[in-house]
């Protein structure tokens, strides 16, 4: 079986109870008509048509509840598994008006499960509205399957991706490999405890052992193997999604992410930087390792090949096994040169930026209590001068 579908089978994600119910309220940021309205639009198609891709066990339900009038939601996904508890979930809430607070009872749109790898799936009628969350980054070609995904929405259709950030998510990959290099893999028993025994043997300030404790998904060992011992992770950097984006005819219209993960993040710490493109915007953001949270962005469809983006074509590519590896200072060294030439010809130099990140934003805080800091996952936490001078640059 392939490695990924096999890891959703074991591991359904997202790893909650089948009969358990979301809270009301909780898929509205998923909405068409939200989409709509950041796309600026005033009508869009009364009854759409959307395509969840890589659904998991919980979204088929709440894209249900905000589309009553959808002609038809299909979800699809690889796993069997993951689909039967959506099936559960969404039968469920059918019949359990009252514990999904439904007086009187709600309509939901009508979803058509599918079990099918989205690089295979086929359609002709194509989709008004197109939801990929946390799955673009879990295939070889993330770029290919945008442009796969695409191909099926009508024009001036909706595309709202989530995916990882690339180089903000350098203390995870670390934390993983140390974790694989250990002999930690999704097949050990009592996976969440032996992760735990096996971080806490690092000294209490190392980032990977707070990068772990510090995430909310080693409450469940399917979270663990979500977020550290995935079989594929293959994260663009903004800039690669840019051009992925061009490629695809799809133009950002708008990122729905907490304010410190969007573009705009960086108008406010640096508003000299305001005039830069909002994708440039989020490759500086990224590289500072300042993209916490997952981005959320709005792409629209356009019938003709987007406007050139402006952005430069080098490589980001700095992730995987050797990655994890490199040290951790000429890392840092490589994504500040990039930044710098992301802002040639702005007027703020690298070192301008690095300093009012230091003093502005400083040191990274727990996802759960904001009192709690965690000093060495930020870039910023870091001498300059000295990152500067580690001796390559990769
Ligand atoms: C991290 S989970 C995200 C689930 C859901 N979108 C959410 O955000 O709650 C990724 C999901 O994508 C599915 N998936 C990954 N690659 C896929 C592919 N090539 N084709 C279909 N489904 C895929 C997995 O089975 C899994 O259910």
């Amino acid at each position: 079986m392939n490695p990924l579908k096999a890891q959703y089978e074991r591991f359904p994600y997202p790893p909650i109870y089948p009969l358990a119910l979301p809270k009301r309220g909780q898929g509205r940021s998923l909405s068409y008509e939200y989409g709509l309205q950041l796309a600026g639009k005033t009508e869009g198609a009364e009854h759409p048509r959307l395509l969840i891709a890589g659904c998991g066990t919980l979204e088929p339900l709440l894209v249900a509840e905000y589309h009553p009038k959808a002609v038809e939601i299909v979800a699809v996904d690889l796993s069997q598994r993951s689909l039967r508890q959506a099936k559960i979930r969404y039968w469920f809430a059918h019949v359990a008006p009252s514990r999904f607070s439904l007086v009187p009872r709600r309509r939901f749109g009508p979803v058509t499960f599918v079990e099918n790898d989205l690089r295979e799936f086929r359609d002709i009628a194509g989709f008004d509205y197109i939801i990929a969350s946390n799955v673009l980054h879990h295939v070889e070609d993330p770029a290919g399957l945008l442009q796969h995904l695409s191909s099926l929405l009508r024009p001036d259709g909706l595309f709202r991706m989530v995916t990882y950030p690339k180089s903000s998510r350098t203390w995870m990959r670390r934390t993983s490999a140390f974790l694989k290099a250990n002999g930690i893999t999704a097949a050990t028993p009592r996976l969440r405890k032996r992760a735990f025994q096996l971080i806490r043997s690092l000294p209490a300030n190392d980032p990977r052992r707070l990068t772990f404790e510090s995430q909310p998904e080693t409450r469940t060992a399917a979270g663990i193997v979500d977020a550290f011992l995935h079989v594929q992770e293959n994260p663009l950097g903004p800039l690669e999604w840019a051009h992925a984006c061009k490629d695809a005819r799809l133009e950002l219209v708008a990122e729905t992410q907490n304010e410190t993960s969007r573009s705009d993040f960086l108008d406010e710490v640096v508003p000299e930087l305001k005039h830069l493109n909002a994708w440039i915007k989020l490759q500086i953001l990224d590289d500072l390792l300042e993209l916490c949270s997952n981005p959320v962005l709005w792409l629209r469809k356009t019938s003709h090949p987007s406007k050139s983006v402006a952005v430069p074509e080098f490589s980001t590519n700095l992730v995987g096994a050797a990655g994890a590896s490199i040290d951790v200072r000429q890392e840092f060294k490589t994504n500040l040169k990039r930044i710098s030439i992301l802002l040639e010809g702005t007027g703020i130099d690298v070192q301008t930026l690095f300093d009012r990140f230091k003093n502005e934003v400083g040191p990274r805080v727990s996802p759960e209590d904001e009192e709690i800091e965690l000093p060495g996952l930020a870039m910023t936490d870091y001498s300059f001068d000295e990152l500067m001078r580690s001796n390559k640059i990769l």
